[in-house]
């Protein structure tokens, strides 16, 4: 069985393919439809978007095109982190399912705790009322799953205190010497997956002599040994590439990392300069 085809288990049951094929940066149109249209080809089964990617709309073509059944196929989405109340967080769901063109959506999640350009600003409350919103829509059956991204601790807390159906996801960066142990433990210990953006920290890992010499030892790349880190922590990698070598070399991740290898990755540090 291929690492594409494996699932992890979310805390309501819902399975979700190991490995997502990440689309920031990705322009809409041909770009985003090509790159898309190849990772479903060469075997990937779960898709990572967001309303501001300003690309659901060719997203969303690629994957009704695939020929893929929909129900094999798990496709994320964000809502923006400007929306910040209950009828705003409706709203911009049925925004995001018109530009993907689909009937339901397999994971929404909150992009951030605050809006863009308050960060650090006290958003509690309104991430409460965002979240009764985000639970209609699952109770409905409109999304089969419902998480956060860039929530730390304290954030996450008072969802976890003031819900009826807690996070079942928490999308943050997390890269070989940037795994963010606490947020990552915390979530862990509550039944909340961790899904890694960046995992290559966006490109920044490749040139890395300490990988590379991990990558030489195994005969993989350095993205290979990344991605398969994050897997042996658990944790769920979202790589994004447009170049087709690269998304099927990043597909490639059956093979094990063995503990005193990990152990040597979990120690390394500043591993991209600044
Ligand atoms: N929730 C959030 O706030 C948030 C924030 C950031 C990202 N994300 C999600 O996480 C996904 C991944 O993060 P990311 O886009 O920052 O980047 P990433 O996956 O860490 O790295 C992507 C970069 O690495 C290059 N690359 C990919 N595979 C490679 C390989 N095998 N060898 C050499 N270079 C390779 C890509 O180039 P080419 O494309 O040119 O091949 C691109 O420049 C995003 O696309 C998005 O879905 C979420």
């Amino acid at each position: 069985m291929s690492v594409l085809t494996e699932t992890y288990v979310l805390s309501n049951g819902v399975k979700i393919p190991k490995v997502g094929f990440g689309t920031w940066q990705v322009p809409n149109g041909e770009v985003a439809y090509n790159a898309v249209s190849y990772a479903l080809k060469v075997g990937y089964r779960h898709v990572d978007t967001a309303y501001v990617y300003g690309n659901e709309e060719s997203v969303g073509k690629a994957i009704r095109e695939s020929g893929i059944p929909r129900n094999e196929i798990f496709v994320t989405s964000k809502l923006p982190a400007d929306v910040k109340t209950y009828d705003g967080t409706l709203d911009y769901f049925e925004r995001t399912m018109k530009n993907l063109g689909l009937d339901y959506l397999d994971l929404y999640l909150i992009h951030w705790p605050w809006p863009w350009n308050e960060k650090g600003k006290d958003y509690k409350k309104e991430n409460i009322d965002v979240w009764r919103a985000m639970e209609k829509l699952n109770t409905e059956g409109r999304i089969r799953a419902i998480g956060v991204s860039n929530f730390d601790v304290e954030y996450l807390q008072v969802l976890l205190d003031n819900s009826e159906i807690k996070p079942m996801v928490n999308q943050i960066k997390f890269f070989i010497g940037n795994t963010q142990e606490e947020i990552t433990q915390f979530c862990q210990k509550n039944g909340i997956l961790v899904e890694a953006y960046s995992p290559l920290a966006t490109g920044r890992l490749i040139n890395n002599g300490a990988i590379q010499k991990i990558a030489d030892k195994y005969h993989k790349t350095v993205a290979q040994i990344c991605l398969r880190y994050v897997l042996q922590r658990n944790v769920l990698p979202l790589p994004k590439s447009t170049t087709p070598a690269r998304i099927e070399e990043n597909a490639k991740l059956d093979f094990e990392i063995a503990p005193e290898d990990m152990e040597y990755l979990n120690n390394l540090t500043d591993t991209v300069q600044a």
